[in-house]
Parts: structure tokens; sequence; C-alpha cells
């Protein structure tokens, strides 16, 4: 099969495609045939020695996909050949084919293709996770979406509008704000040039209910300041590099609610809140909705796809595929 190859880490550059075996699933595992894999941010930091959960090299990077199964390892009973299929892995996507544990896999979702399908679970599950089981948003409360028009940004966006939460977007340039308002977010800001703070307030009249913040850096701050009293923060990533330090006494002042959201953590711990929002998102790809997805590459160009997200120049989600390329 082809696989992007990192031998070394650094700049998605330093990624090459090369020939390697094809994977065989052991027990309790199935190989999957890849058709399409998202790019998200952590990608980049995988390459870059920079994530969380460090990969030792050589690694193939790739960490969520759609494709088919292709071949089934001992003991795995509920799943034939040929089922489409989409899922999430620690690196190994960015591939032909990839072994994963049968049980990690997730439908696709009846609505979406291939393409859309590999750019779905992660970016949507943290939308609905962070503005509802994290977040606890309700339909009416104002909420800003930092990032709005980035894979995850514009997903909360997305989300957000269809549960009836009004959706202040805050992107880094007026391009990007319309991706977010064709979402359905009801106000911008610019906030590369406009003070964040202070438009949320005068927007949100006198403060907002919910910040969802995949971001970090110094729009954190700014965000926790414009919350109303009791409002509630999501900390979801640190795309901007900084991870913010932040005043407690703003905390204590507003009452505020300041909370983390970790997608594997979640599905790890509480599988009830996976599945509640697995109908959830299942009812609104029934009604139409899908993933922004901005660009389609072949495998051939993920450094040049990688380097896009990095260089913070796509919006919405950018997808690798691997058959129609
Ligand atoms: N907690 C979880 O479970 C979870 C799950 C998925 C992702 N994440 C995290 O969420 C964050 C966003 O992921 P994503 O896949 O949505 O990424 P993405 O598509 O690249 O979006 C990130 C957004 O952040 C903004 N940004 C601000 N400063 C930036 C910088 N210096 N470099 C790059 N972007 C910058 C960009 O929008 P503007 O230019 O408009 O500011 C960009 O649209 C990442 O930190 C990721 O690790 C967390």
């Amino acid at each position: 099969m082809r696989a992007a190859y990192c031998t070394e880490y650094g700049a998605p550059d330093k990624l090459s495609v090369v020939e390697l075996d094809d994977p065989e699933p052991g027990p309790g595992q199935v190989a999957v045939r890849i058709h399409a894999a998202s790019v998200n941010f952590p990608d980049v930091l995988m390459v870059a020695d920079q994530y969380q959960v460090p990969l030792s090299l050589p690694f193939i990077p790739g960490s969520e996909f759609a494709g088919e199964v292709c071949a089934i390892g001992p003991g795995v009973s509920d799943l034939k050949v040929g089922a489409p299929v989409a899922g999430s892995a620690m690196g190994g996507a960015f591939a032909e084919q990839v072994v994963v544990p049968a049980d990690s896999l997730r439908e696709v979702p009846e609505g979406l293709d291939m393409v859309q399908a590999a750019a779905f679970h992660v970016a949507y599950g943290t939308a609905y996770h962070s503005l509802v089981t994290i977040g606890g948003g309700v339909a009416g409360e104002w909420v800003t979406v930092l990032g709005a028009a980035g894979g995850v940004g514009s997903a909360t966006v997305d989300v957000a509008t269809r549960l009836g939460m009004r959706v202040i977007a805050a992107a880094s340039s007026p391009d990007r704000l319309a991706v977010a308002r064709d979402l359905g977010a009801v106000a911008g800001i610019d906030y590369s040039r406009e003070d964040l703070k202070t438009r949320l307030r005068e927007l949100s009249d006198g403060g907002v209910h919910l910040v969802i913040d995949p971001v970090g850096g110094d729009y954190s701050e700014a965000a926790l300041r414009a919350l109303r009293h009791g409002g509630r923060f999501v900390t979801v990533g640190y795309a901007d590099g900084e991870i913010p330090r932040v005043p407690l006494n703003l905390v204590l002042l507003k009452d505020a609610t300041v909370r983390g959201f970790e997608i594997r953590l979640l599905r790890r711990d509480n599988p009830e809140a996976v599945a509640a929002a697995t109908r959830a998102l299942s009812a609104m790809v029934r009604d139409g909705m899908h993933p922004h997805v901005s660009a389609v590459h072949p495998l051939a160009d993920v450094a040049e796809a990688l380097t896009a997200v990095a260089q913070r120049r796509t919006t919405g989600k950018v997808v690798l595929d691997m058959i129609g390329h």
C-alpha cells in the first residue's frame, strides 16, 4: 500500500509518500481500505512531535478516516468484508489501509459520502460534546465560537445553530467569518482587528452564556471576560500554540464555570453521552447537515495539505482522497 511516512519530526514537508506492506489484522482487529482521510490540527502537532501523546518514529500520520473493511482478524464476528466504516486512530490514516480494533469503528452516517464521513466524527463529535455534554448549551443562549471557520469551529457553529443557539463567530478575516455566517452565525467578530471582549459584550447584549475555545492564546482571556454572570467556558484546544493562563478572579467574580473537553477521554469514560450525541448528530445529518469540506487532495499532496492547515490558510475540513485521485 501507499502511505505518508514520517521518519523525522518537523514541518509537514518532511513527510514522504512510500510503498509499504499491507498491514495484517490481529485478534480483535480489522483492516480498512481507506477511501478518504481528513486532516485534523493534531496531525500537524504529531508530525512536529508537539502533541501531548508522542508517536515514535517512523510512523504513518493521520487520525481520522472512512472506508470499507477489507480483512478481518480472529475473533471478530460483527463486521463483514465490504462494510462501510468510519474511524479514528492515533496515526495510520494517511495510507491506503489501516488496521484498527474492530470495536473502535463507527457507522458511516446515512447521507454522507466517504469524503464527508472522513471529516465528520471528530469535528462534529467535538462540537456536540463541547456545546451540550460539557457546555450545557440550550436554545436561545448566546454562544461564541473562536476559530469559527476551522474544522472544529465550523462544525460547532453548524451544530449550535441547529440547536437554536445564537452564535457569534470569531475568526481572523472577513472571508473566514463569511464561512461561519453561511453555517448560521448571527454575527461575526474579526479578532485580528476588533477587540474581542468589547464586541462580544455589545453583540450579546451584556455577555455571552457560553464560550467554545479551540484556539487559546490571548483570545481565551478576552472571551472569558465577555461571559455574563454564571456563564460557561469550554477549553477545547490551542491552535494558537500558546496555552493561556487566566486570572482565576475572573472565574470568581462571574460565578463562571470553566471546563475542559477531550474526545478520547469522553469516549472512554462516558458511553451514554457518546450514544446520545450519535443519535442527535445522525438526526441532524438526516436533515441535511454535512461537514464543510473546503479542499480535497490526493495522498501525494499530504505535505501541502498539512502545511495549509498549519499555516491557518484553510477553512472547514481538508480531506485526502485515496480513491478518486
Ligand atoms: N479537545 C478535543 O477533543 C479536540 C478534538 C479535536 C480538535 N481539538 C483541537 O482543536 C483545535 C482546532 O482543531 P481543528 O482541527 O479545528 O484545526 P483547524 O481546522 O486548523 O482550525 C483551527 C483554527 O484556529 C485558528 N487559529 C488561531 N491561531 C492559529 C494559529 N497560530 N495556527 C493555526 N490556527 C490558528 C484558525 O482560525 P483563524 O485564522 O480564523 O483564527 C483556524 O481556523 C486544535 O488545537 C485541536 O488540537 C481538540
